[in-house]
């Protein structure tokens, strides 16, 4: 039996020092802070296809804001919109107090945009890179040298200035896209799911950049992903969006306590009975249980402890081998099957036709 009791993922650096979630300071939003984005019954329908379907949030000063939702949940169609790249079918949203309808220049002044493609040219180095989204957003010639070093430092790239961008890992070219949309100071940064298909050490470096950047400066950051753990660490609140809809807004600790069960208990029997199931829903405590794959439960429960003593003597008692145990907080995996009826993995591996990674702890 492997038990599992805590969760708290820790990724090695390069130079060996672990990452834990401790380490991302999110900073306190003041509670006066006033809202620089008010997305107001927003709408968007291609054809007879509504692909954002009435959202409506705010985003305040010097927040950093997920969205956060499968593949194809109107996520980059948000973002989209908030950034004039794309009109809107109904509602409205202001950004920084404009009018992304009836003033968009006044908009596209005071924001960062870095979409879900790498957009950086490989063929420049990385400094031209920089100096043409500089001249591009008109920074006066003697700011921008000093905006780009100081750039290129905070996201780690200075000896890399010279460097052909076609020779940099994809983490690298994401810091500099990440310093690129910052040349011109914006107020608000847009981000297009920075960090898919980073590997988990360039996702982590991508994440201090951004907190780093967000210590030095009053910048207020819209985010986009999929992954539950970079919206957990990285953001002060989180919309969950899905099939175009907003299904949940709060800071991840208030969505994670909105979940009823506080502990999830995944459990690996082997040949476990038809009725198996329906069983561990009547264990005490227990508030969902969902049948994972052939023998793999996962159980909310109110009482970590107790369930799993209760579920460990059920086995016993009925023969039924355990192969693996673990017990662990409510994560906001669990916080999006409790609002949308489906796992966000199992929406990834439709999506991306592979399979998503083991989970420590979970293998036989
Ligand atoms: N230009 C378009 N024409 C038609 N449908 C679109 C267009 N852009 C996006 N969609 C559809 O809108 C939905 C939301 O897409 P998108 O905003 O890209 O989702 P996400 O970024 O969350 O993965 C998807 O079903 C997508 O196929
Ligand atoms: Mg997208």
């Amino acid at each position: 039996m492997n038990a599992e009791t805590n969760k708290t993922e820790e990724i090695s650096r390069t130079n060996g020092a672990p990452v834990s979630a401790s380490e991302f300071s999110k900073g306190e939003i003041a509670a006066d802070a006033p809202n620089t984005i008010e997305v107001e019954h927003i709408v968007k329908r291609y054809g007879e296809f509504t692909a954002v379907d009435d959202v409506s949030f705010t985003v305040r000063e010097a927040e950093i804001f997920g969205l956060l939702g499968p593949n194809g949940a109107g996520k980059s169609t948000l973002i989209r919109m908030m950034t004039t790249l794309i009109p809107i079918t109904g509602g409205r949203a202001m950004v920084a107090g404009h009018d992304v309808t009836s003033d968009p220049a006044a908009v596209r002044r005071v924001i960062g945009v870095i979409p879900q493609a790498l957009t950086s040219d490989l063929d420049l180095t990385v400094e031209e890179n920089m100096n043409i989204y500089a001249k591009l957003y008109d920074v006066p010639a003697k700011r921008r040298k000093e905006a780009i070093d100081e750039l290129l430092e905070t996201v780690d790239l200075t000896k890399w200035r010279d460097a052909q961008t076609k020779t940099l890992s994809g983490g690298m070219r994401r810091r500099l896209e990440i310093a690129r949309g910052l040349v011109h100071s914006p107020k608000i940064f847009f981000l297009d799911e920075p960090t898919t298909g980073l590997d988990p050490v360039s996702r982590v470096a991508v994440w201090e950049m951004l907190t780093n950047i967000k210590s030095k400066r009053k910048l207020t950051v819209l985010i986009t992903t999929h992954y539950m753990d970079e919206a957990d660490r990285l953001c002060n609140r989180i919309a969950i969006v899905d099939h175009g809809k907003l299904v949940a807004l709060d800071t991840p600790e208030a969505l994670k306590a909105s979940v009823p069960g506080t502990n999830v208990i995944e459990a690996h029997f082997e040949h476990p009975p038809a009725d198996w199931e329906e069983r561990l829903r009547g264990l005490p405590g227990v508030t969902s249980v969902q049948n994972e794959s052939a023998g793999m439960f996962r159980v909310l429960t109110s009482n970590g402890s107790g369930t799993t003593t209760d579920l460990v003597e059920m086995a016993v008692v009925a023969q039924v081998p355990l192969k693996t145990l673990s017990v662990q907080n409510t994560t906001l995996d669990d916080v999006f099957v409790h609002y949308t009826g489906r796992q966000l993995r199992d929406e990834l591996v439709k999506a991306y036709g592979y399979m998503m990674p083991q989970r420590p702890g979970l293998q036989p």
